[in-house]
């Protein structure tokens, strides 16, 4: 099938259960069979068995519910399994279904073909997550972002390349302390925390956090203290006229698999033992118990525990400390490294986002004459996914 065969109009769409522009897929034979599924085809040879109860769910005229596109069906309410008693394609090629209380329903072609690509499901419309180390880049994927908030191109790129490879920059943003907050809630909203929805980093002398000094700050991850730390890390420079301070990332996805190939002993322990971390915020007690890499359980993705300064204990039997401790010392090491590090200046009118749970950050030392001022948020996964995936609509339906 041809592209203008697939996005050609027809009259009468049945409606779908979501709000993606769906290309028309018209089937080639839709057969019923005795265990309760639709067998339906595509004159390109693909197939797909759809079973009746959940096409009893998502169908205009039975269970979709045309303005919020959910379905209205409670489980108790379902049909039986053998409830139609018919299934054909329509002259359009849609799928309509005879059910055994007289109803008839007809089904988005376009719709099925989506779910029989596995399209709806989170990671599809997504760029594939990309490993990298210090030899594939010597600074941060940039873009520039001078327009980014009138221009949907470069939002889109930003945030593709923002999850693709955990870190993008952007360049020529306005030196405007209120920028960071609207950008990222032109993205979605912002994930709030006990340090505010947007917050200044800036050396100060009565500090509540090893950022906001002038100390070095080895590479970590924010808020190992929260159940689910924030997804995204975002970072406006305002003014930066010190010496030093220079910025570090590294890709912790590449460096807990470097670990687990060159030090396996290493790699168990830090995937194993728990730690409890605690925020010592003087209003605030977050706490939270994990191990440092943390693959977490089907569809969680990676999250790294890794900021010393809020880890508390080790809640671990005492045999397994010294091991703990050592294996640490190799994460901290390595993620160091120059060979999974980059390592560059914070210009005015920079601004980086990062992958929180995966992309591994620090700072340089930096001397207290001059000023030094970032701005900083945060945001979930979720709703950065979210708002790219819209903006993705019609790209990939
Ligand atoms: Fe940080």
């Amino acid at each position: 099938m041809t592209i203008d065969d697939a996005s050609t109009v027809h009259a009468g769409r049945p409606l779908t259960p979501d709000f993606i522009d769906h290309a028309w897929r018209p089937l080639a034979s839709a057969t019923r069979r005795d265990d309760g599924f639709i067998d339906v085809t595509w004159p390109d040879g693909a197939t797909f068995p759809a079973y009746s109860l959940w096409l009893a769910e998502n169908a205009e005229g039975y269970g979709l519910e045309s303005r919020t596109r959910e379905s209205t069906l409670e489980p108790r309410d379902l049909p039986a399994p053998d409830s139609i008693t018919a299934a054909s394609v329509d002259a359009d090629g849609a799928l309509v279904l005879d059910w055994a209380d007289g109803r008839r329903s007809r089904v988005h072609p376009g719709w099925l073909r989506h779910v029989a690509e596995g399209r709806h499901l989170p990671a599809a419309v997504l760029p594939e997550p990309v490993m990298w180390t210090g030899s594939d880049f010597s600074e941060p994927p940039t873009l520039d972002g001078s327009n980014i908030l009138d221009d949907d191109a470069v939002l889109e790129e930003w945030l593709a390349t923002l999850v693709r490879y955990g870190l993008c920059r952007l360049t020529n943003t306005p030196t405007d302390p209120d920028f960071v907050g609207r950008l990222v809630g032109h993205v979605g909203p912002i994930r709030d925390t006990n340090f505010g929805l947007v917050w200044s980093v800036q050396a100060k002398p009565d500090p509540d956090s090893t950022a906001y000094t002038g100390l070095d700050l080895g590479q970590h991850t924010d808020l190992p203290t929260r159940e689910v730390p924030p997804g995204f890390q975002f970072l406006h420079c305002i003014e930066n006229t010190v010496q030093g301070g220079w910025s570090r990332m590294s890709d912790g996805w590449a460096v807990a698999e470097a670990i687990r190939e060159e030090h396996p002993d290493a790699y168990e322990a830090l995937t194993t033992l728990d730690w409890v971390f605690c925020n010592r915020a003087k209003d605030a007690e977050h706490r939270w118990v994990g191990p440092m890499i943390d693959h977490g359980s089907r569809h969680q993705p990676l999250t790294l525990r890794a900021f010393y300064p809020v880890r508390s204990a080790p809640h671990m039997a005492p045999a397994d400390m010294p091991r703990a401790y050592e294996a640490m010392r190799v994460f901290a090491t390595m993620a160091r490294d120059p060979r999974f590090q980059l390592v560059y200046p914070f210009r005015p009118g920079d601004l980086v986002g990062f992958d929180n749970r995966r992309i591994l950050h620090g700072r340089d030392a930096f001397e207290s004459a001059g000023s030094r001022h970032l701005r900083g948020t945060y945001a979930d996964h979720d709703d950065l996914y979210s708002r790219l995936r819209v903006l993705r609509r019609g790209m990939h339906s």
